[in-house]
C-alpha cells in the first residue's frame, strides 16, 4: 500500500470495492448548462488536475483493496496530459475494465493511440438526437464534432455508449408525435452505439439542484413519458440496451423489485470517487459540495 488508511475507512468497504471513478482534471473545454461539474459554482476545486504519481498509487491501492473496474472523467478527462500513461499504467495494475467519460470534443488523431486503444468502453456524452437539442446545452458545434468522433471511433472497433441527459427538449414530441427521447435512443442505434445511458436532472432538494440549470424537468412530465420508453423497452424494441433513470416510480412497481428500485452506491460500498484535490466521495450527490468521505492528507 502506498497511502497509511485508517481503519474505519478499510472496514467501510471490506470485500467490496469494486470500482473508481476518478476525476482527473477539474478543467473542461465546454460550459455544459447542466454540468455539475462548474468550477465557478464548485467547492471541490481547488487543484487543477491530479499529479500522474498520485494518481497511479491512488489506483494501486485501490486495486489491492479489490477495484477491478476504472472509469476516468472530471472536467474534461482529454484534457489530461497524462491520459495515455494513466491507461496504460491501469491495465498494468491489473485493471480488468477501464473506461472514460467525454465530450468528444478531442482530436480525432487521440483514437488512433496505441494506449487510447486499450480502453474497454468510450463512453460520449451528448445530449440530444440534433444539434439543434444538443448544442443550446453542450456548445454550438459540439454535436458535430462529437458525432465525427463516434463516428471514427466506431471504424476503430472501439466499444462506445453514450451518456444523455434527459431535458425539457427531450420529452417533447417532433412533427411526427415522437419523443425526442426516443429518437435519441434510434440516433444511437443508427450509430452502431453499444448502449445508452439517460441521465436525470429531476430537482429533488439536494446540492446538486444548483448544477442543472433551468433545463430540468418534474417528476410528473418525467411520469409522462417514462411508462411509453419503459413500455418499448419490455417490448424489445429497440435493439441497444437502454437505461433510463429509476429515481422515481410507483409504489406497487417499487415493491415487486425493491433491490433494483432501492438500488444506491453508499448501500453496496462498491464505488469511490476520487478528485484531483484529494477530496474521496462515496454518494455522486455531494459532488460540487464541501461534503465529503473524507480527504488525502
Ligand atoms: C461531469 S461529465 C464529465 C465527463 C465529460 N466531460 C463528459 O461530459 O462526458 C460526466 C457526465 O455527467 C453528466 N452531467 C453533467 N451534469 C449533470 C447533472 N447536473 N446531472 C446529471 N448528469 C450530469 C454529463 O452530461 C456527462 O454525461
Ligand atoms: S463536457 Fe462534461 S465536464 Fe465539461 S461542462 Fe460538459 S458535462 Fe461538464
Amino acid at each position: 500500500m502506498n497511502y497509511i488508511m485508517d481503519q474505519e475507512f478499510k472496514d467501510y468497504f471490506g470485500e467490496n470495492l469494486k470500482q473508481v471513478f476518478l476525476y482527473l482534471v477539474d478543467a473542461c473545454n465546454l460550459s455544459c448548462v447542466q454540468c455539475l461539474y462548474k468550477l465557478d459554482i464548485g467547492f471541490q476545486a481547488s487543484k487543477k488536475e491530479i499529479d500522474f504519481e498520485d494518481a497511479v498509487k491512488l489506483i494501486s491501492d485501490f486495486r489491492e483493496m479489490g477495484a477491478k473496474k476504472l472509469t476516468l472523467m472530471g472536467g474534461e478527462p482529454t484534457l489530461y496530459k497524462s491520459l495515455l500513461e494513466l491507461i496504460k499504467k491501469s491495465k498494468e495494475l491489473g485493471y480488468e475494465y477501464v473506461r472514460i467519460d467525454t465530450n468528444g470534443q478531442f482530436d480525432s488523431k487521440l483514437l488512433e493511440k496505441t494506449e487510447f486503444k486499450m480502453l474497454d468502453e468510450v463512453t460520449f456524452s451528448m445530449d440530444g438526437p440534433t444539434a439543434q437539442i444538443n448544442d443550446p446545452i453542450r456548445g454550438k458545434g459540439s454535436f458535430e464534432k462529437c458525432v465525427a468522433n463516434i463516428k471514427r471511433a466506431k471504424e476503430l472497433g472501439y466499444n462506445i455508449d453514450i451518456t444523455s441527459c434527459i431535458s425539457k427538449e427531450m420529452i417533447k414530441r417532433d412533427e411526427n408525435g415522437n419523443l425526442y427521447l426516443d429518437r435519441m435512443i434510434r440516433f444511437a442505434e443508427e450509430l452502431g452505439i453499444e448502449k445508452i445511458n439517460f441521465h436525470n436532472l429531476f430537482k429533488t432538494g439536494v446540492p446538486r439542484d444548483y448544477f442543472t440549470g433551468n433545463i430540468d424537468i418534474s417528476v410528473d412530465d418525467w411520469f409522462e413519458v417514462k411508462e411509453e420508453i419503459e413500455q418499448k423497452i419490455e417490448n424489445n424494441e429497440y435493439k441497444i440496451p437502454v437505461r433510463i433513470p429509476s429515481s422515481f416510480t410507483t409504489k406497487e412497481k417499487f415493491l415487486r423489485n425493491p433491490e433494483y428500485y432501492g438500488f444506491c452506491v453508499c448501500k453496496t460500498r462498491s464505488s469511490i470517487l476520487v478528485h484531483p484535490n484529494g477530496i474521496l466521495r462515496i454518494c455522486p450527490l455531494l459532488i460540487g459540495t464541501p461534503y465529503r468521505y473524507c480527504k488525502i492528507l
